[in-house]
């Protein structure tokens, strides 16, 4: 070896020696700051007083974690029957299933704002930058918040009731065919599918002013798949925010067909919105109602009626198919209760046509069952995040500082034994005043959320929840496969991973 490549070796040696010390300072400096990081969190931090498992505290890893695996809405439920009605879920994190922090954390502040404002990490824009009600500040949501609840007044509702009324006897008539057309007298359905189909071409026609068609084809399309597909990412995307570097590597990592994807997505409510509006319909969709209203002052612009009619589509749709699936579920799993309730209807009713929104909300055992199935089963499982105002606040009788995220956990409120009496059992008298029950705390129970940002589209819901299973239960007799025993047994990405729910449909009086 000559002297100049042996001086060459040396200076390699020492290049690489340089590299390896640069990055052991800086892997330790890393750990360094993560460990006293940690420390701070756990011990010194304003939170540090809350109780919680100590990882949850030092880190927003773990939380992370449980929320990229779907299992965060069942761990939210051990974390509180361990560590009581609030707990530190990370750092800054908070969940609540003490009934005071409905009011302290969604209940209206002077002037009808929200007591803390929605957390914006968490809501974001389904398409461009233009906020709709449900991710607005609270001006553009007072704006927008009066002039669509002329759409979902109950007077509104009312004039709505012949739409309702076409797609559940569509949905009937194609339950009935598909049974006919296999010549026997039952079928097996997945209701998941038939719900949805049902509530996403009611939805469809308010918003577009046309249905998807999804039930005449008795499949999804594309843009509805996307739309569910869409919602699991973006819990998942959510995650890395967390995380602020993480997120600009992410974000540079993510390609560029995901994000046409997204707006190609949004492009079809918008082209949809325009065809609608473009055809001076009279009949009582959102647009006839709301445009009724506009006037100068409060005018929605059109980005504004895109932004919104893309909130219509996600939060109206999947949410109420989601209760009636659950809600089927736990029915057929408790035969008495299904009994009575079949009974209830098939007593009230003796033609199809008397089944009318008004006079279902006079069903008492009705109403119970579904107020019993959206506890056991809401369809807004996690908790709605909020961020305390610089100043902090205070909620259930503490302060918290400023900058903390404070929700009510939805599930683990409602399955925590401090609000109500056997709450795994699904009981619907436990809403028709048996005494058994006297000591629930009902107050706790707000599937629709509480104060100035609860759901505008409750009515409705309501509505649509008692036609649907009502004309369900009037005309088919029903039976849990074999398959579905276990249905309950999902995964969470804001919304349930609903799995096929397989029932054996029987047309009533048609059983052998
Ligand atoms: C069983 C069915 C439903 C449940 C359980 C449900 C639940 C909820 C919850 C918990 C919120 C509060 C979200 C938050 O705090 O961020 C909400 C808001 C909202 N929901 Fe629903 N929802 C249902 C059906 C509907 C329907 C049918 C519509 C009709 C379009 C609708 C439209 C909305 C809108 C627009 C908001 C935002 C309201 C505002 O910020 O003023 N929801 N919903």
């Amino acid at each position: 070896m000559s002297t100049f490549d042996a001086k060459l070796l040396v200076g390699e040696k020492y290049k690489l020696q340089n590299i390896t010390t640069t990055c052991t300072t800086i892997l330790s400096l890393f750990l360094l700051y993560f460990v006293g990081n940690a420390i701070y969190n756990i011990y010194f931090h304003p939170l540090s007083k809350y109780p919680g498992p100590y990882l949850a505290a030092a880190s927003r890893l773990p939380n992370a974690w449980y929320l990229i695996r779907g299992t965060n809405v069942r761990r939210a439920c051990y974390l509180h029957d361990k560590y009581g009605p609030v707990v530190r879920v990370g750092p800054n994190e908070l969940s609540y299933t003490n009934a005071q922090g409905w009011k302290d954390i969604y209940g209206h502040r002077v002037g009808g704002k929200s007591a803390i404002g929605k957390w914006r990490t968490f809501y974001r824009n389904p398409g461009d930058e233009v906020d709709s009600i449900f991710t607005g500040s609270d001006e553009v949501h007072t704006k927008a918040r009066r002039m669509f609840s002329h759409a979902f007044s109950e007077k509104a509702l009312k004039e709505q009731e012949p739409l309702f009324q076409k797609y559940v006897n569509l949905l009937v008539a194609k339950l009935n065919q598909a049974i006919q057309s296999e010549g026997g007298h039952d079928r097996a359905f997945n209701m998941v599918d038939m719900y949805n189909f049902t509530t996403f071409d009611v939805m469809g026609d308010l918003t577009f002013g046309e249905p998807l068609h999804l039930l005449d084809n008795s499949s999804y399309t594309p843009w509805v798949s996307d739309m569910f597909n869409g919602v699991k990412a973006l819990t998942i995307i959510r995650v890395t925010r967390y995380f602020p570097l993480l997120e600009s590597i992410l974000n540079r990592c993510i390609p560029r067909s995901l994000e046409e994807k997204r707006l190609s997505h949004f492009k079809y409510t918008v082209d949809r919105v325009n065809r609608r509006l473009a055809t001076k319909s009279t009949k009582p969709d959102i647009w006839t109602l709301v445009l009724r209203h506009q006037v100068d002052a409060s005018r929605l612009s059109l980005e504004e009626m895109h932004a919104n009619a893309s909130i219509f589509m996600i939060g109206g749709t999947e949410t109420t198919a989601t209760l009636l699936s659950g809600l089927t579920f736990h029915l057929l799993k408790n035969p008495l209760v299904l009994t009575k309730l079949t009974r209830e209807i098939r007593d009230a009713f003796t033609r199809d046509e008397d089944i009318t929104i008004e006079a279902l909300t006079r069903l008492e055992y009705l109403n119970a069952c579904i107020e019993e199935g959206l506890r056991m089963y809401p369809p807004v499982p996690i908790g709605m995040p909020r961020c305390t105002p610089p100043e902090g606040a205070t909620i259930c009788g503490k302060f918290v500082p400023g900058g903390t995220v404070v929700y009510m956990s939805h599930y683990a409120t409602y399955y925590s034994a401090a609000n109500f009496t056997s709450p795994k059992s699904f009981i619907p008298e436990r809403w028709t005043g048996d005494l058994r029950f006297a000591n629930d705390n009902k107050f706790a129970f707000q599937p629709f959320s509480y104060g100035p940002r609860n759901c505008l589209g409750k009515n409705m819901a309501y509505h649509e929840m008692r036609l649907i299973l009502s004309k369900i239960l009037f005309n088919f007799d029903l039976q849990l496969c074999e398959e579905s025993e276990g249905w309950t047994n999902q995964e969470c990405w804001t919304l349930w991973e609903k799995h096929p729910l397989m029932v054996k449909l029987t047309a009533v009086g048609k059983a052998l």
